[in-house]
């Protein structure tokens, strides 16, 4: 049976790739240990998605193991070998707030960790693909030198700028730039996976996201904008926001467009491509309008203090332009705008988020 293997299978991203692999009549094999608890507390644990797939998606298998733990990975690769047709590399340190307080962490998870699977792809079972969610923050603050008008509720580029209509591509400048610790963790990572397809021919696609979202995620402070945002929206929490007046801007993507994106590269692999992938100008909008989005949904309005220092390497805008990913697979399609996302969010776990905070 042909096995698809999937890191930081309880997160965000890993549990709908093992939703949707497992569906389609693959064995999934996921790697989590939780570590997102260790990195945002109990309120960032994946354990709840974890428990949902293990019960919903039959032959599921998680392993509870550190993906830097070497000796580990080198076992489950050896067990499943030929058998992996695929490898979704999810597991990750994912903010750039918390990597300054653990460099070392944040690098031998994000570089390291990300180089012990593809040796073990290597050695293992070569004729895998290997699928890498890199991240925007590899462009680190490079982004920022674009000229931005100020909006009402935005910043924004002027109209006939060439990153206006489809947003930032690929060929945005990696270099000479502040990238914070995160960003040069998954950049190293990024690159590594681009060499093992250029150099050993190895199937890899490195897919550099803006904002991942769906209902699935626990979000925090440090990591998971949307569900962050919509949750303190139900629980009346106060929500800070870090500069820029609020009016910076993000694209967000569906976890379930980016598990789709990731199934057209596995069915016709590019090896060695890099692909920026999100919402694009389809689902996109400013901090402050999430906010006027959220409270609509919640019918509640969301206590926000407005702090005048941004986070260091944050971007005050980013549209991915997906045409590059479009131009190679045609077929592929968003689905969830920004609001289609808040209203499931709320949907599923209002009532979840609603009972944590009695
Ligand atoms: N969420 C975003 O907005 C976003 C944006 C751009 C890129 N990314 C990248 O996409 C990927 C998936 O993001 P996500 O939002 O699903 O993250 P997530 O934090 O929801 O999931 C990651 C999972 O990996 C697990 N994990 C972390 N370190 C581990 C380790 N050492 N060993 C085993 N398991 C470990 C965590 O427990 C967690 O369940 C990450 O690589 C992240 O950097 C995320």
């Amino acid at each position: 049976m042909s096995v698809v293997v999937v890191t930081g299978s309880a997160g965000l991203i890993g549990a709908e790739a093992v939703r949707f692999f497992s569906h389609r009549g693959f064995k999934v094999v996921g790697i989590d240990n939780d570590m997102r608890r260790y990195f945002f507390g109990d309120e960032g644990s994946s354990k709840v998605n974890l428990e949902r797939i293990e019960e919903r998606c039959p032959g599921f298998v998680n392993y509870d193991i550190d993906i830097r733990d070497i000796h580990a990975i080198e076992k489950i690769f050896q067990e499943y070998s030929n058998d992996i047709v695929l490898v979704i590399h999810c597991a990750a340190q994912p903010s750039h707030d918390w990597a300054v307080r653990e460099p070392l962490t944040d690098f031998t998870v994000n570089a390291v960790a990300t180089m012990n699977l593809l040796e073990a792809v290597r050695h293992h079972c070569p004729g895998a693909v290997f699928i890498l969610t890199s991240t925007n923050k590899v462009y680190g603050d490079n982004v920022n030198r674009l000229s931005f008008i100020e909006r009402e509720t935005r910043w924004e580029l002027a109209e006939g700028h060439p990153y206006f209509a489809k947003g930032i591509n690929e060929g945005m400048s990696l270099d000479q730039c502040m990238h914070s610790l995160f960003g040069v963790s998954k950049l190293a990572g990024d690159i590594l996976a681009q060499e093992y397809g250029r150099y050993f021919g190895i199937k890899t696609g490195v897919f550099r996201a803006g904002c991942l979202t769906g209902y699935g995620h626990a979000g925090v402070e440090g990591h998971g904008f949307l569900a962050y945002l919509m949750k303190c929206t139900v629980q009346g929490r106060q929500y800070r926001i870090f500069g820029y007046k609020g009016k910076q801007v993000r694209d967000n993507i569906h976890s379930h467009d980016l598990v789709t994106a990731f199934d057209y590269f596995f069915r016709a692999p590019r090896p060695g491509e890099v692909y920026n992938i999100g919402g694009s100008r389809f689902s996109h909008c400013s901090l402050l309008e999430a906010v006027a989005m959220a409270e609509k949904i919640a019918g509640k309005r969301l206590d926000t203090v407005l702090l005048d220092t941004p986070r260091r390497g944050d971007h005050i805008w980013w549209v991915s332009d997906v045409s590059k990913f479009a131009s190679h697979y045609p077929s592929w399609q968003l689905t969830y705008g920004v609001d289609d996302i808040l209203i499931e969010m709320h949907e599923k776990n209002a009532a979840r988020w609603g009972m944590m905070a009695a």
